[in-house]
C-alpha cells in the first residue's frame, strides 16, 4: 500500500491509503482476497478487531451499497463511523479537511467526481483515505468483484472477464484487476469512449507479467466471443446525466441481451456492479438468469470492505 508525504509538511506520518487499485500490490490484493474469503466464512472472529476505532465517510454522490457496506463493515468489526454529504472542499480547501479529519478518525472513506480530491486527501492526511469511487477508478467494487469471480471460477488465470460499454471507472479498475490475477480482459466499446491510455498502458504492463490477455475493440461479439464472465454498466455514470439520451444512441449496440450472452462461454456468468438500468445496458431477462451474480457481488462488498480495514488499519 502506497503513502506519500508532501514536501512541506515534513511531520505527516507515512499511512497507507486505497486511493487507487495500484495502491496495493498484487500480493496485498491476493492477501486481501484469502482474509476477504476467511472474514466470510467467520466474521464473529472479527467483531473487536476496529475496536475504539473511528471512521469518516464522505461522500459527495449517491450510494446505497459503498455507503452501507462501509457502515456495516465498520460496525461489524467493532468500530464505528460518521458521515458527511456535502461537496468536500466547498468550504475550506482539501488540505484543511485533511488535517481536521487526522485529528478524529482513523480513516477516511471518500466518493467523489475527481479522482485529484482523494488523491490530496491522502497526501495531507496521515491516516489512510480509501477511494470508494472517484470518475477514473471504483477499487472497491473490483475487490468485491474478483472475490465473486474466484469463488464462482476458482483460480482466475487464464479466464476471460469480458467488459461491454463505456470505458469507464469500472472498466479502468477491473482491467488493473484482471491483468494482475491473470485473467484475460476483453473490452467492447464504441469509438470515442475508450479508457484512459495510461491505465491501458498500466493494465497491459500487469497482463505481460501475469500472462493474461488485454484487447479492446468496438466489436461487442468479439470481446465476448468464449468469455467465462460478461460485465456491464450503466451507460450514463453518476454526473453524466445530460448526456443520457445521447449516450443511449451511441451505446444501444452494446446492450447484454440473450443474443449477446450466447457468444460467450456457455452458463458464463453476469456481473454488474449495481444499480443497473435494466432495458438499457442489460436485457431484464438477463439479469434474472440464473447466471447472474449481481447481488454475490453486492455481498461480497460487505466482505471485501472488510478485509481492506483490517489490513490498513
Ligand atoms: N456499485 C456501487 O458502488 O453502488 P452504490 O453506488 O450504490 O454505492
Amino acid at each position: 500500500m502506497t503513502a506519500t508525504v508532501p514536501a512541506d509538511r515534513i511531520s505527516k506520518a507515512a499511512a497507507p491509503d486505497f486511493t487507487r487499485d495500484l495502491d496495493l500490490t498484487t500480493g496485498e490484493l491476493r492477501e486481501l482476497l484469502e482474509l476477504a474469503a476467511m472474514v466470510k466464512r467467520n466474521s464473529s472472529r472479527y467483531s473487536q478487531a476496529l475496536a475504539g476505532r473511528s471512521i469518516a465517510l464522505l461522500f459527495e454522490k449517491p450510494s446505497l451499497r459503498t455507503r452501507l457496506t462501509f457502515e456495516l463493515a465498520i460496525r461489524q468489526l467493532g468500530g464505528f463511523s460518521v458521515g458527511a454529504e456535502a461537496r468536500i472542499d466547498a468550504r475550506e480547501p482539501l488540505r484543511d479537511v485533511a488535517r481536521n479529519l487526522e485529528r478524529w478518525v482513523n480513516a477516511i472513506v471518500v466518493r467523489t467526481f475527481g479522482q485529484a480530491v482523494i488523491e490530496e486527501l491522502a497526501l495531507w492526511s496521515s491516516v489512510p483515505v480509501i477511494n470508494a469511487l472517484s470518475d477514473s477508478f471504483h477499487p472497491c467494487q473490483a475487490l468485491a468483484d474478483m472475490m465473486t469471480l474466484q469463488e464462482k471460477l476458482g483460480d482466475l488465470r487464464g479466464r476471460t472477464l469480458a467488459f461491454a460499454g463505456d470505458g469507464n471507472n469500472m472498466a479502468h479498475s477491473l482491467m488493473l484487476s484482471s491483468a494482475r490475477l491473470g485473467m484475460n480482459f476483453a473490452l467492447a466499446t464504441p469509438a470515442g469512449f475508450g479508457p484512459d491510455p495510461a491505465v491501458v498502458e498500466q493494465a497491459g504492463s500487469l497482463a505481460d507479467a501475469s500472462g493474461a490477455r488485454l484487447s479492446i475493440t468496438t466489436n461487442l461479439e468479439e470481446a465476448l466471443a468464449g468469455a467465462d464472465a460478461v460485465y456491464t454498466d450503466v451507460w450514463a455514470s453518476m454526473g453524466q446525466e445530460e448526456e443520457a439520451d445521447a449516450r443511449q444512441k451511441v451505446f444501444a449496440p452494446y446492450q447484454i441481451d440473450a443474443r449477446a450472452v450466447s457468444v460467450a462461454k456457455p452458463g458464463a456468468l453476469f456481473m454488474h456492479c449495481l444499480p443497473a438500468k435494466r432495458g438499457l445496458e442489460v436485457t431484464d431477462a438477463v439479469i434474472e438468469s440464473s447466471s447472474s451474480v449481481v447481488f454475490d457481488q453486492a455481498e461480497n462488498r460487505l466482505h471485501a470492505q472488510k478485509a481492506l480495514l483490517l489490513m490498513m488499519l
